[in-house]
């Protein structure tokens, strides 16, 4: 895991645009940083499709088409906290479906936590936690033959950009059966007097969650980053539809990483690229969908058409 992340980091720091992978946020203090995001006034994210769980638990259920004669899987990549999938998981077993909850989480400590606080508050859903990021357990959700609705919430496939997001759905397609579910949680493109504050709050949480990145690989690398040598800046283009944040390194630095024995030079005003948040409409999406095995089936919005959740249907 060490080695990997030395490696990454590596190559992103060599480009001539320095780079680094988003997934790297997530230790135990990014976990805690993006739960206060999804909690800020400025993230209206996490609100708005918990407004879609809440008002439209329903027609989201119906939208699945599972029997409740049959027992299915229902995937959650990205797990997080789980508290939209809780509203569903608690509707599913009212109704008296049968199913099994398998969240998959990158950040251990996020499965865990999940785990525990679903056993307190849903006893009767059984929890098979899966440990690893998206790519990996791609080839272990085929293993089972049951029917499977996967769930990839919250705008998680912001991070990606559109050529590796159409290569992840082609992928998971290619690992789903013919009928089983997806439903994708995208934030919608909308004027940037609403986005970028979202991803640049007042109090600066972004911009720790940003910087811990850094705090990360003076940690785990023995970097020796100056993390005041260096500001949080996003973007965000409103005709793309895709908010970037950066790294601003504010002077002319050199910066050491033991674990890969090598310095790297930044210009002042050099920015590394940490993450993009791809914002979505339905002429995106299904560009991206043109070459896999889905098709929309359903499209369900908040009453602010800020967050949409697509049903796809997997051929
Ligand atoms: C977890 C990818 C949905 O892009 O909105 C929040 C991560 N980054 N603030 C997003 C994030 C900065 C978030 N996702």
């Amino acid at each position: 895991m060490i080695e990997q992340f030395a490696e990454n980091v590596d190559l992103g720091l060599s480009k001539s645009e320095k780079t680094l992978p988003s997934k790297y946020f997530y230790d135990k203090n990014g976990d805690e940083l993006f739960v206060e995001i999804m909690n800020m006034p400025e993230y209206y994210l996490t609100r708005c499709e918990m407004e879609i769980f809440t008002s439209q638990t329903d027609a989201l259920i119906e939208s699945f088409q599972a029997d409740k004669n049959e027992y299915f899987e229902l995937i959650e990549l990205g797990a997080g906290d789980g508290s939209k999938t809780r509203k569903l998981l608690a509707a599913l077993s009212e109704k008296g479906y049968q199913f099994e909850y398998l969240p998959v989480d990158i950040s251990q400590n996020a499965l865990d936590q999940l785990q525990l606080s679903l056993q307190q508050h849903l006893p009767q859903v059984s929890v098979v936690p899966k440990h690893g990021d998206y790519f990996d357990m791609l080839g272990s959700v085929k293993d089972s033959h049951h029917p499977k609705i996967v769930l990839f919430l919250g705008s998680n496939i912001g991070n990606m950009t559109d050529a590796i997001a159409s290569d992840f759905l082609y992928q998971l397609g290619a690992n789903l059966n013919t009928n089983d579910k997806l439903l994708l949680g995208t934030d919608l493109i909308k004027s940037a007097d609403i986005v970028l504050p979202a991803y640049n709050d007042e109090a600066g949480i972004t911009s720790s969650f940003n910087l811990n990145l850094l705090h990360r690989m003076n940690t785990e690398l023995g970097a020796d980053f100056d993390p005041d040598g260096f500001a949080h800046a996003p973007e965000y283009n409103e005709n793309e539809g895709i908010a970037k944040s950066y790294l601003l390194s504010n002077k002319q630095q050199t910066v050491e990483i033991a674990a890969i024995g090598k310095t790297y030079d930044f210009r002042a005003g050099e920015k590394i690229h940490t993450e993009i948040s791809r914002k979505y409409n339905d002429n995106v999406l299904a560009n991206i969908l043109a070459k896999t095995d889905f098709t929309v089936s359903a499209k369900f919005t908040d009453k602010n058409n800020y967050f949409a959740d697509y049903l796809l249907n997997r051929n």
